[in-house]
């Protein structure tokens, strides 16, 4: 049997450890296919918002690992945790303050251990952060570093400057928060350079004894068991004058580098890069293949937003026609919805003015560039509209992310502070807490949803749990299904253009698959003729309910779509080569008779049904020759002519092989 890297201990596994495709280890519970990421369901979560082993009203990785049976029988193949290490927690953790620890507000290392196997039994991969950027200015890199004379190899961890005028033309990222991306430290008598909140300062990548630094860190969490890490805010690891110190050379140098480290040790490991950019800017995470194997993507987000509301295809085909196609081994990262605000850094000006006037009309509503809702909200808790979100969101190129609570339309309060309107507890059932917690409520680290709309009492897992009609179930078909259909996660796109653009539709194909994808954009009743004219003869299976549809002709293919109604359907192959090939090698039988009457009316008609349905299928003008014919009957004949020339026109039943 295959011995997968991830029952290795650090530093032990070996490029040649043996790798047997999509075979699945007995040992892990875990498909061994390195490419897992291709054909996964993530789903990401706040462990200090997800469950709370014991009751300090603070959610903990035991308390995670308690409610792995629900993620499980969500269909989620990977989890993706919220910052774990300890932390002052002045930036939701990603101010890290010890690399190779948690923090023991969610447990242990050993708890961590747990929820991996436990996680892993069950066929779950594990992705988490590593934050590489910067540190919390409580980390013992930056206290040793500002008490450590200047150009000392302590100080060096860190960007320095006498005067806050260097790199100008970097943005800051903060804007509701921070006035500049330096701040001056007195200790240090020195600015030094932050691209997010001023307790963060950026790590100095120029210094190779930082790469080192992190290469450990990687090795520490690969080593746990760890299967993917998502690179938080990696555009942004080295400075230089003159450009907006972004996406730099250097920096995909770096993540060369690092990727080399990791495809010389580590197996079926995954980067995630988080880099909100533009899609060129985007895909050069991928490198040739060569830096990150997965990167969300970030500009087609508020797109599918923008798309339901403005009820018009172009947004979502724009910004796709501007996505450079990924390398082989690359996979986009789709998500509707995280624990930070919807961001738009990513769109015009116009754009944005639109998307704050539809979607954040409350001044509390629009944090730093974005707003900060979660999807319910988002879409005023249109169920329709949530599920046409989770229809592109499953059916467009990329691997799925699901935000925590959302897949039972989980409501937001915006009126906490920062972020954390999106990270309150997740809500189980009507109990005390929601049932996240035992704690006394006024102890929580976030208080629960009791917006009337959204109360915890109405909206919890328990409630949607026993009635097969809530979102949560729909989730759960939604998920089974795509993972019933690897073109999804796997498959070639390709946009159909029909005249009505409040329609989208798309075919996405994977050896020998197709799946036509079609959604009703807007809230009205549409139509829309679609040019299917490739796949003639092929009749579409509705996936959903397996219901079969007409088949396709010459014609234009006619649907209907009822208000953000979305249809996947399995399209067969077109079997137009085979058509050819047949047509090529056939040859037409001699069948020897007494007289023409005998064989299309008397005792040899046999033979002449019997040769029919090879000869049907290889008649151009026959629209059945694409479809399975089971039989063919003669009903009736009529002679025509006399002699020699005498011809026999025939009635003939066919029946096939469905339907
Ligand atoms: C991106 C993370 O998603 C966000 O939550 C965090 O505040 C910044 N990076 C800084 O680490």
């Amino acid at each position: 049997m295959a011995i997968s890297a991830l029952d290795a201990p650090a530093g032990t596994a070996t490029k040649d450890t043996a790798r047997t495709g999509s075979k699945t280890s007995r040992s892990t519970g875990l498909a061994e296919d390195p490419l897992w990421y291709k054909d996964a369901i993530i789903y990401e979560l706040r462990t200090r918002s997800f469950y709370d082993s014991n009751g300090d009203g603070i959610g903990d990785l035991l308390g995670l690992a308690a409610k792995l049976d629900y993620i499980k029988d969500l269909g989620v193949t990977a989890i993706w945790l919220l910052p774990l290490c300890p932390s002052p927690s002045k930036d939701d953790g990603y101010d890290i303050a010890d690399y190779m620890d948690v923090h023991p507000d969610v447990g242990t290392i050993a708890d961590l251990k747990v929820v991996i196997d436990e996680a892993r039994r069950r066929g779950i991969r594990i992705i988490t952060e590593l934050v590489m950027n910067h540190t919390s200015d409580q980390h013992p890199w930056f206290q040793r570093a500002r008490r450590a004379p200047p150009g000392s190899p302590e100080r060096d961890f860190y960007v320095w400057s006498d005067t806050p005028d260097r790199y100008r033309e970097a943005r800051i990222i903060f804007k509701d928060f921070e006035p500049s991306n330096w701040t001056w430290d007195r200790t240090a008598n020195a600015y030094f350079w932050h691209r997010f909140f001023a307790h963060q300062p950026d790590l100095n990548f120029e210094n190779p004894a930082v790469h080192a630094a992190m290469f450990e860190v990687v090795d520490f969490w690969f080593g746990l068991g760890v299967d993917g890490l998502r690179l938080d805010a990696v555009p942004y690891l080295f400075e230089a004058e003159d450009t907006n110190c972004e996406n730099l050379p250097q920096t995909h140098a770096f993540l060369r580098k690092l990727r080399a480290h990791i495809d010389a040790k580590w197996q079926s490991k995954m980067l995630l890069a988080e880099a909100n950019q533009w899609p060129e800017d985007a895909a050069a995470y991928f490198g040739q293949g060569d830096e990150c194997h997965m990167n969300f993507h970030f500009p087609i987000m508020p797109r599918m937003f923008m798309s339901i509301q403005m009820e018009d295809r172009f947004p979502i085909i724009d910004i796709l026609a501007q996505t450079p196609p990924v390398p082989p081994g690359c996979q986009w990262a789709m998500f509707l919805r995280n624990h930070d605000e919807l961001t738009l850094e990513m769109v015009t000006d116009e754009e944005r003015d639109y998307m704050y006037r539809v979607y954040a009309a409350e001044p509390a509503m629009r944090l730093n560039v974005g707003i900060r809702r979660r999807l319910a909200p988002l879409v005023g808790n249109d169920r329709r509209k949530m599920e046409l979100l989770n229809g592109l969101l499953f059916s467009l190129p990329g691997t799925p992310v699901l935000y925590y609570g959302d897949e039972i339309g989980m409501g937001d309060n915006v009126y906490l502070g920062d972020r954390n309107g999106v990270r309150t507890p997740m809500q189980w059932n009507s109990d005390r807490n929601a049932g996240f917690s035992r704690a006394n409520p006024q102890r929580l680290i976030l208080p629960v949803i009791i917006d009337p709309e959204y109360h915890f009492e109405a909206i919890n897992v328990e409630a949607q749990q026993n009635n097969t009609h809530s979102l949560l179930w729909w989730t759960k078909r939604l998920i089974a299904l795509r993972k019933q259909h690897r073109a999804f996660g796997r498959g070639s796109i390709d946009f159909l253009n029909p005249d009505n653009s409040r329609v989208l539709a798309f075919l996405r194909e994977f050896e020998g698959e197709t799946i036509l994808v079609v959604a009703n954009l807007s809230r009205f009743v549409q139509y829309v003729e679609l040019d299917l004219s490739k796949y003639q003869g092929s009749a579409p299976t509705e996936l959903f309910g397996r219901t079969r549809m007409p088949p396709i002709t010459e014609r234009p293919y006619f649907l209907t779509l009822g208000s953000y109604a979305f249809y996947w359907m399995a399209l067969e192959r077109p079997p137009e080569n085979e058509a050819q090939i047949r047509l090529e090698s056939y040859e037409i039988p001699t069948i020897e008779a007494a007289s023409l009457e005998v064989l299309t009316a008397g005792d040899e008609r046999h033979l002449l049904e019997e040769a029919l349905p090879a000869f049907l299928h290889t008649r151009p003008w026959f629209l059945g020759r694409l479809r399975m014919l089971a039989s063919t009957r003669i009903t009736d004949a009529v002679r025509l002519g006399q002699g020699d020339s005498a011809l026999v026109a025939m009635l003939v039943a066919t029946e096939y092989g469905s339907g």
